[in-house]
């Protein structure tokens, strides 16, 4: 069965591939299903955005999508930079001076009081156009600087079990992110669904 991922990103894509797969999915990027859409992310939730990028795909092909929403919330910053994560500080910005704005923006926050928490949300949507949700949260804190060469995004500054995201392998980072634990709580979701709407063991297709 065709799944697509409302993203072009090929890392993205891989991931999803490599966990969906086993289920039977054909797992594509949007641009290997023939479209280009670009879908303004204009609400206010991590639920909102993935769910408006799943159902603008949706609409168009009518076969199953998954799309996904991430960002990184501060405590301290009543969870800015939240679904602006992307943009936070203006558009011209790469990640490093992302980074530097947050921690700018913090420099009054003694330790202690830096938590923080990558969040990402996961929106499917089944061929028979069922909505499907998992959130999947990671908790750390802000370092006072960037430290690590790994990741992207703000994984420099996101302290996490000693080291900064940046600073762990990307093997482990994949165990414990917030997409992983997401990930993980939709494959059992979806399985459970595929079992009621299939029977056990889900669809069968060339796949498996
Ligand atoms: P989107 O989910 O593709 O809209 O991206 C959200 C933004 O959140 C990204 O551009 C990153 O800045 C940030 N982000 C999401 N997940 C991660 C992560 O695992 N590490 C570092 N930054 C992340």
């Amino acid at each position: 069965m065709e799944l697509v991922i409302a993203s072009n990103n090929e890392g993205k894509i891989e991931e999803f591939r490599r966990l969906l797969s086993p289920l039977g999915y054909e797992v594509m990027s949007q641009s290997e299903a023939g479209i280009e859409l670009f879908v303004d992310e204009t609400a206010f939730t991590f639920e909102e955005n993935a769910e408006l990028k799943a159902r603008a795909i949706f609409d168009r092909l009518g076969c199953c999508v998954l799309a996904d929403d991430s960002g990184i919330c501060v405590d301290s910053l009543d969870g800015d930079p939240g679904v602006y994560s992307a943009r936070y500080g203006g558009p011209f910005l790469d990640d490093n001076g992302r980074n530097q704005i947050l921690l700018r923006n913090m420099r009054d926050i003694p330790e202690g009081e830096r938590g923080a928490e990558f969040v990402c949300v996961l929106h499917f949507i089944s061929e028979f156009g069922d909505d499907i949700e998992a959130k999947g949260v990671c908790r750390g804190e802000i370092t006072f600087e960037p430290r690590g060469v790994n990741g992207f995004g703000y994984d420099p500054i996101f302290l996490y079990e000693g080291k900064t995201f940046a600073e762990h392998t990307a093997e482990f980072k994949n165990k414990v992110s917030h997409r992983a634990k997401a990930l993980e709580i939709l494959l059992e979701k979806i399985k459970k669904y595929n079992e009621i709407a299939y029977g056990e063991g889900g669809f069968k297709n060339d796949h498996n």
